[in-house]
Formats: C-alpha cells, sequence, structure tokens
C-alpha cells in the first residue's frame, strides 16, 4: 500500500513527521509532496530520512521528473493524505489549481484523498472555508475533521490538527472500509448484472396552490445512494426522483422526476412491472390536499387559524406489494422513535419482503444528511449496519438484499 502524504505549510508540519514514522512502521510506502509553505516549517531532509524516499516539492525540476514523473507518482498511491491542509490548500483544491505539485497531483489521481485540515480558529469557521470543505466532501474527499484546544497562535478552539496516531488510525479505518466495499462490489457484480431496479427517492410536495406546498425534508440521498451503487454493479436502475437540490447519479438507464405521490404512483405504476427489485427509499406524502386551488390563496381578515382538508394518497410500496408478479420490494421506514418496532409493523402490514429503518429528526442522521445509520429487517432477520456514508451504505445494502435472496433461492 502506497501512502503519498501532502504536507503544506502550517505550524502543524512538524506533527506530520510522527505521521510518516506511523506509516513506515505499519509496513506502507510513503512519498512525501510537499509545498514551498511547508519547507518554511520543517527541512524536507526530517521526511527523507523517515520515509527513506527523497521529497517531492516541484512540479518543474527535471531531476526529480527523471526519477518518478508527477504523472507516475499519482498513479503510484493508493491513497493520498494532505496533512496539514492549510486554508489555502484547501481552497485551492477546491479550485482545482495545478500551480504547484501537490495541487496537479490532486486532479491527475483517480484514488481517494484525504484533508486533514489544520489552521487559527477564525480561518477554521470562515464562511470561504466552510464552503469550500464542503464542497470537497461533496465531491467525495475526506475530510478528518480538526479538534477543539489551545492553538499555536494562543487561541483556543476548534482547528487543531489531531494527534498522528489519530490520524494514522483514521486512514487504517478509511482504507479497511475501501477494502471491504471493494469486496462488496467483486462479490455483487455477477449478481446485480442486468437485474432490473426501480428505486424511489427524495420527498413529494403536495401542492395547496401555485405557491404553496406540503413537503418535507428528504434530500434523496440515500435513493440516490442506492441508484449509483445498482448502476455501478451493472443493475439496469429507473429511478423515479420527487424534488430534490441534488444531482442524479450519472449513467443511470432512466431517471423519472415528478412532484406529488400521485405523479410518483403514476411512474410506479409503469415500471414496477418490468423490475426485479423495487427499493422504496422516497418519503411520500401520506396525505394530499384535497381541493388543490388554482390561484394563491388569500389571508382573510381577522383570520386566527385555518384548516386544510386533505386526503389520503396512495401507499405505493404497499400497493406494489400487492400485485400479482411483483418484484421484491423494500420499503424504508424512517422515525423518530420506537424505529425497530414500528419498522417491523409496517414490514407487516404491508406485505414488504424487507425494511431499512432509520432514524430521523432532530439529532439524527437520516434526512438531509450524508451519512445514516440503518438497520435492515425481513420478517426471521435483523441486520444492524454501522454508521457510514450514504454512498458506501449504497453498496452494503445491495450486498445485504443480495444476500436475502440468495437465501430465499436457495431454500425453495
Ligand atoms: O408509512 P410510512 O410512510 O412511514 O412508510 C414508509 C415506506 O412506505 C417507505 O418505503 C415509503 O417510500 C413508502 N410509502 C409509499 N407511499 C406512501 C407512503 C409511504 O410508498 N403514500
Amino acid at each position: 500500500m502506497n501512502i503519498l502524504l501532502g504536507v503544506t505549510g502550517g505550524i502543524a508540519a512538524y506533527k506530520s513527521l510522527l505521521l510518516t514514522r506511523l506509516f513506515v512502521k505499519a509496513g506502507y510506502q510513503v512519498q512525501v509532496v510537499m509545498t514551498a509553505g511547508a519547507k518554511e516549517f520543517i527541512q524536507p531532509l526530517s521526511f527523507q530520512a523517515l520515509s527513506g524516499n527523497p521529497v517531492r516539492d516541484s512540479l518543474f525540476d527535471q531531476n526529480q521528473e527523471a526519477g518518478m514523473g508527477h504523472i507516475e507518482l499519482a498513479r503510484w498511491a493508493d491513497q493520498i493524505v494532505i496533512a496539514p491542509a492549510t486554508a489555502e490548500t484547501i481552497a485551492k483544491l477546491r479550485m482545482g489549481r495545478a500551480e504547484d505539485l501537490l495541487g496537479t497531483l490532486c486532479l491527475v489521481t483517480d484514488k481517494p484523498i484525504m484533508v486533514v485540515p489544520a489552521m487559527n480558529l477564525l480561518m477554521w469557521s470562515n464562511d470561504a472555508t466552510q464552503e469550500n470543505v464542503s464542497q470537497l466532501k461533496q465531491r467525495g474527499f475526506d475530510v478528518l475533521e480538526p479538534e477543539e484546544g489551545e492553538q499555536a497562535c494562543g487561541d483556543i478552539g476548534s482547528g487543531r490538527m489531531p494527534e498522528p496516531q489519530a490520524i494514522f488510525d483514521y486512514v487504517q479505518q478509511k482504507i479497511a472500509q475501501k477494502a471491504e466495499l471493494e469486496h462488496l462490489f467483486l462479490k455483487g457484480q455477477s449478481f446485480w448484472k442486468d437485474k432490473r431496479v426501480l428505486i424511489t427517492a427524495g420527498p413529494t410536495f403536495e401542492d395547496i396552490d401555485p405557491v404553496r406546498f406540503i413537503g418535507n425534508r428528504s434530500s434523496g440521498k440515500m435513493g440516490f445512494a442506492l441508484a449509483e451503487a445498482a448502476q455501478k454493479l451493472g443493475a439496469i436502475v429507473t429511478l423515479i426522483s420527487g424534488p430534490v437540490q441534488i444531482l442524479p447519479p450519472p449513467h443511470i438507464e432512466r431517471v423519472v422526476d415528478v412532484r406529488s405521490a400521485d405523479q410518483m404512483f403514476s411512474a410506479v405504476q409503469k415500471h414496477y412491472a418490468d423490475s426485479d427489485y423495487f427499493i422504496s427509499a422516497a418519503a411520500v406524502a401520506d396525505f394530499k390536499i384535497e381541493h388543490k386551488l388554482d390561484k394563491k390563496l388569500k389571508k382573510q381578515a381577522q383570520e386566527t387559524s385555518f384548516s386544510l382538508s386533505l386526503v389520503q394518497n396512495v401507499d405505493i410500496v404497499a400497493w406494489v406489494a400487492q400485485q400479482k408478479n411483483r418484484p421484491f420490494v423494500i420499503g424504508f421506514a424512517a422515525e423518530t422513535d420506537h424505529v425497530l418496532d414500528y419498522a417491523k409493523e409496517k414490514l407487516a402490514r404491508k406485505k414488504l419482503d424487507a425494511i431499512i429503518a432509520n432514524e430521523v429528526g432532530e439529532g439524527a442522521k437520516g434526512f438531509e444528511s450524508d451519512v445514516n445509520q440503518v438497520t435492515l429487517m425481513t420478517l426471521n432477520t435483523v441486520q444492524t449496519f454501522a454508521e457510514a456514508s450514504k454512498k458506501s451504505l449504497g453498496f452494503q445494502l445491495l450486498s445485504a438484499i443480495q444476500e436475502l435472496r440468495s437465501e430465499c433461492v436457495g431454500s425453495n
């Protein structure tokens, strides 16, 4: 396993000497790339002595490039770790700048990049930095958040780089997770190839009038992650999405945009019979407005309260589960309390094959978050997953569904 350690210009750079030592002791090959700023804090020779490899610091050094060119160096790395990552480096990564060796390597690589920010607390909490970090996370960078504590400048707050052992443990954990996902991927490829998977995702909006609606906080991220995982595993995916703020994953066979539960139901009716699996991840509104208005509803003078008449929507997943020749049906149960009890009740009442329970609401992951913590249940089995990114859970859940199916087929 080859680690490319990027060191940028912050006082925490000294901690990366110990980090290098931990990697080397654990048997990793380490090559260090320093920015000009990093060399103001630490001598390259120290990293060279600890890593056993010459330090790379320039994009245009003919001698260095003669050994291993920057493209080769990017290919050589299995994992890139940037520690410490300054606010400047994070901003450059966000922009995709290629003006120095580290920036260029990060653009040339398709390997995972981990960023370990370290900076003054005000720099860290600045909107610009936070926005840059959030962009990087969305692009798939791993960000190990800084710790609270006393800073080199004397301030006390968030911005300190975690200790080398904590960074090392985090890297190990990420490498193990990636290996596990690769294993699931290899295991799932032949099973999911050409399986037709229908997925609903996101909220539904029930219009009251042309400007108002009743909606919910579902982001669509979990359903999209399942769609992405299924597509990558070779399945033919139809994704029916309520109104969301995120783009559907690329290369999905068919994406159908809907707004209301009725529209989602029509789309599902059109596609369920051609599907082997139906995963109902959408947070479908249980009720719609009885009489939708064509014109904007006006507030009446003296009005202190207001009532809306609602009528029930079709329970889409329960409807599919009742059909003859139906696909294997997996529902979701997003609950704020008694999560597993309610999920089990829904599984039985809606006659689903399996249900994925997750906690939502104040303080919980579930809605809007990039991570989730779920439990997959059938009438006889309960499988709890550790908290993980929704993207990773997409693969883990499909693998678990694969196991359920293999068991069913085996026992028939
Ligand atoms: O009953 P509840 O809404 O909590 O059930 C959640 C599950 O039922 C989810 O899988 C959701 O997609 C599905 N559902 C549905 N149609 C509805 C309401 C919920 O398909 N009208």
